[in-house]
């Protein structure tokens, strides 16, 4: 059975005070829309509508080819954006399921059981409900006396008696195609001068047809996002869930309260993450590493077996074995071989270091290829920039870099070769040579004539 989902995200969401569309708020990494598209994308194997209106180009730009996209050009409610979409649905799928944006905590096992009930609804229309005390001004399902659905009624609409009703209406829909579409051609327009999504409910019962009803798995589910209080709300609810999903595959945090792990990272097994740390955009972790505490890791590679204390990692690789910190910044394209040790205060960016090269204490490497086994003593600098333009430093495998060398590249310095403490090099420096001085020089022997 085919099945098409249509997102709803032209509105304005006004109580965001924000330039930025409410659908494009981040929650976890991601922007808000991301959610229920991904849980759209887990039910369905059709690309999803999105109908964009609000910030249309944003969060076209934003989405990318993971949606195609249909204009609301004025926000006229529900009804009317889910029409905005008929032209590219109508017709060409067996269910519809239409998802109001700003719910991103709804679970895509929650959204498929919907799907299940209506595959075997009589009728055209199954809604996804929750109970609760707190409406979060959320439309109440209003029933008859044998239970069966009868109507939803927006609270601005409801009476004292409706009001009081804690079953609710999420805002996730399931309907038939073939019925849809003139359904929503059949609302009316609302006290309020906007076509309710809602009503189709009551136009369903008016021609006796059955509206089934799903509940959803957990109320945090139905958390809505209208304000940026909810907005943490939400950021907390759904970092617990990530944690426990981690902590469920076999990764340890010592305080999963004070862990912050974006959506799209992944983890591997036996890693222990300690205080403090936040594991954002796409990074990998592997197997048996020991994270934090106090650490940032952002779109970045970690290798099995990996050390990372109290340091910035962003846009890096550390392959297996490799350790960082404390007090370490590894910048974008930073990239450590295996077995590599980066002590305190280090910064590397745009640079590879070889496996089992050793970096201790105080140094900056720029632009720099490394080769295996060097040691970088305290205090080098890679003098990469010129006030103009970047310049590479190579140095090759096993040479001695002595304590607050400072190399001016472009520079190579051969392999086997060592640096005297504070030399400065200038020129390249060939293979199993030790080098010294400002500028630095080979060292000779004592000649006679001295
Ligand atoms: C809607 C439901 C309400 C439900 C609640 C739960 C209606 C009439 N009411 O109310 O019963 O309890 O969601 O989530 O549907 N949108 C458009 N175009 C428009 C208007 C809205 O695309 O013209 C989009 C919004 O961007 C939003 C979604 O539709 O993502 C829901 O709209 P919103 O205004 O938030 O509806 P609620 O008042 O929350
Ligand atoms: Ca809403």
């Amino acid at each position: 059975m085919k099945i098409t989902a249509i997102i709803l995200a032209a509105g304005q969401g006004t109580r965001m005070k924000s330039r930025l569309p409410k659908v494009l708020h981040n929650l976890c990494g991601q922007p808000l829309l991301s959610y229920p598209l991904r849980a759209a994308m887990t039910v369905s194997d059709q690309t999803p509508v999105v109908v964009i209106g609000h910030g249309a180009e944003e969060v076209q730009k934003a989405v990318g080819s993971m949606a195609r996209f249909a204009i609301q050009e004025q926000q006229l409610g529900t009804a009317h954006a889910v029409l905005a979409a008929s032209e590219q649905v109508a017709g060409h799928t067996d269910l519809v399921l239409i998802i109001n944006a700003d719910l991103p905590l709804l679970t895509a096992q929650t959204v498929e059981r919907l799907v299940e009930v209506q595959k075997r609804n009589e009728g055209p229309l199954t809604i996804l409900t929750a109970c609760s005390s707190e409406a979060r001004g959320f439309g109440r399902i209003i029933r008859s006396e044998d239970g069966n659905v009868e109507a939803i009624v927006e609270e601005a609409q409801a009476t004292p008696e409706q009001l009081a009703l804690g079953e609710l209406n999420v805002g996730v829909y399931c309907a038939r195609d073939d019925w849809l579409w003139n359904a929503l051609r059949r609302v009316e327009k609302s006290p309020k001068g906007e076509y309710y999504l809602t009503d189709i409910v009551q136009i369903a019962v008016a021609d006796h047809l059955n509206v089934a009803t799903v509940p959803v798995s957990e109320l945090s589910e139905t958390v809505g996002i209208n304000n940026r209080v909810h907005l943490a709300e939400a950021e907390a609810l759904m970092r617990r869930r990530i944690n426990q999903r981690w902590m469920e595959e076999g990764v340890t945090m010592v305080d999963p309260q004070t862990v912050y792990i974006d959506t799209e990272v992944r983890i591997g097994r036996d890693t222990v993450i300690y205080p403090n740390t936040m594991l954002k955009g796409h990074t990998v972790i592997d197997e048996g590493c020991v994270l934090g505490p106090n650490s940032v890791i952002e779109d970045t590679q970690i290798g099995k077996g990996c050390h990372v204390i109290a340091s910035f990692l962003e846009s890096a690789i550390m392959e297996d074995g490799s350790e960082i910190g404390p007090y370490g910044h590894l910048r974008k394209g930073a990239h450590l071989g295996k077995g590599v040790h980066l002590g305190n205060f280090g910064e590397v960016k745009d640079s590879y270091l070889g496996p089992g090269t050793k970096m201790g204490h105080f140094s900056y490497i720029g632009n720099a290829t490394i080769g295996e086994n060097v040691n970088i003593g305290c205090g080098t600098i890679t003098c990469n920039y010129d006030g103009v333009k970047k310049h590479p430093t190579v140095i090759e495998d096993d040479v001695f870099i002595g304590s607050d060398t400072m190399l001016v590249a472009p520079v190579r310095v051969g392999k086997g070769a060592h640096t005297g403490a504070g030399a400065v090099i200038t020129h390249d420096v060939p293979p199993e040579t030790t080098v010294v001085g400002v500028p630095a020089r080979p060292l000779h022997k004592k000649s006679t004539s001295e």
